[in-house]
């Protein structure tokens, strides 16, 4: 399929990043099986609760600090170098994409990376905001007002950035070919974006390690890890196009 298609691109979640240590979320102990996402998750009990999300951070920072792109990451990337992804929209917030080379990734659900000061807007590296939360002990508190700092992830309940909604929709609307790594689809509007390539008679690649409720609309379910699976499409792809 791959060797079919012009227009590739890969839609991924927290599974791809389950082999680089980072538990995904709604597996077996996943995060939200420990953390209720209503009380922990959303836009709202951070206003008011700031001190939960940071608790969780503090449980979570040595697994993201330590975490390494998985052979699943670097497949896609050079899978971007061999023209064959046009980008990856990931859910993720761990910056591995990048890290393994990925060069053109839509984060629809933000980034751990940095965060603002909600009153005045500055913006904080995540070193900073390590420090000004003594490591998740206290909440980050912007020094010039003594306001909340908010990291850039998205929280339930808030609104993606339009401008990575809207591109992340119009290459799923121009692909032929998506591949879905990892990901539940239980979340909108992300789990909206294999339908918008269906739409334009795009076909649909799951991989994952367990069913969805949407595996009815991929042309292909590749169940497995990812970091297994993708090398392997990968390999297989430069042999059938004769590349060394
Ligand atoms: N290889 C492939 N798939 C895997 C692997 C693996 N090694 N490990 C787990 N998975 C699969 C799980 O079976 C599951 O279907 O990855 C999927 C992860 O699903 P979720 O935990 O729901 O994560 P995700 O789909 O990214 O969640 C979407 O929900 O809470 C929000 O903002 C959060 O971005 C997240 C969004």
């Amino acid at each position: 399929m791959i060797l079919e298609s012009i227009q590739v691109v890969v839609l991924t979640g927290a599974g791809i990043s389950v082999e680089s240590g980072i538990p995904d979320f709604r597996s077996p102990g996943g995060l939200w099986t420990k953390y209720d996402p209503l009380l922990y998750g959303t836009y709202e009990s951070f206003v008011n609760h700031p001190e939960r999300f940071w608790e969780m951070a503090k449980e979570l920072h040595p697994t993201l600090e330590n975490a390494e792109p998985n052979p699943a990451h670097y497949a896609l990337a050079e899978l971007e170098r061999l023209g064959k992804c046009r980008a990856v929209i990931t859910q993720n917030i761990d910056n591995l994409h990048q890290r393994a080379g990925s060069t053109d990734v839509l984060e629809l659900h933000g980034t751990h990376r940095s965060g603002h000061c909600m009153s005045c807007r500055r913006v904080f590296t995540l070193e900073e905001m390590n420090e000004l939360s003594e490591y998740g002990e206290c909440v980050a508190c912007c020094p010039e007002d003594d306001a909340t700092i908010k990291p850039d992830v998205v929280f339930f309940g808030e609104p993606l950035d339009s401008k990575v909604l809207s591109r992340a929709a119009e290459l799923a609307s121009t692909s032929d070919l998506m591949l879905v790594v990892g990901c539940s689809l239980e979340v909108y509007p992300a789990a909206a974006l294999p339908e918008y390539t269906k739409r334009r008679k795009g076909r649909l690649v799951f991989i994952n390690t367990i069913a969805t409720y949407h595996d009815d609309q991929a042309d292909l379910v590749c169940l497995g890890k990812a970091g297994d699976v993708l090398p392997a499409i990968v390999e297989s792809y430069k042999k059938l196009a004769g590349i060394g």
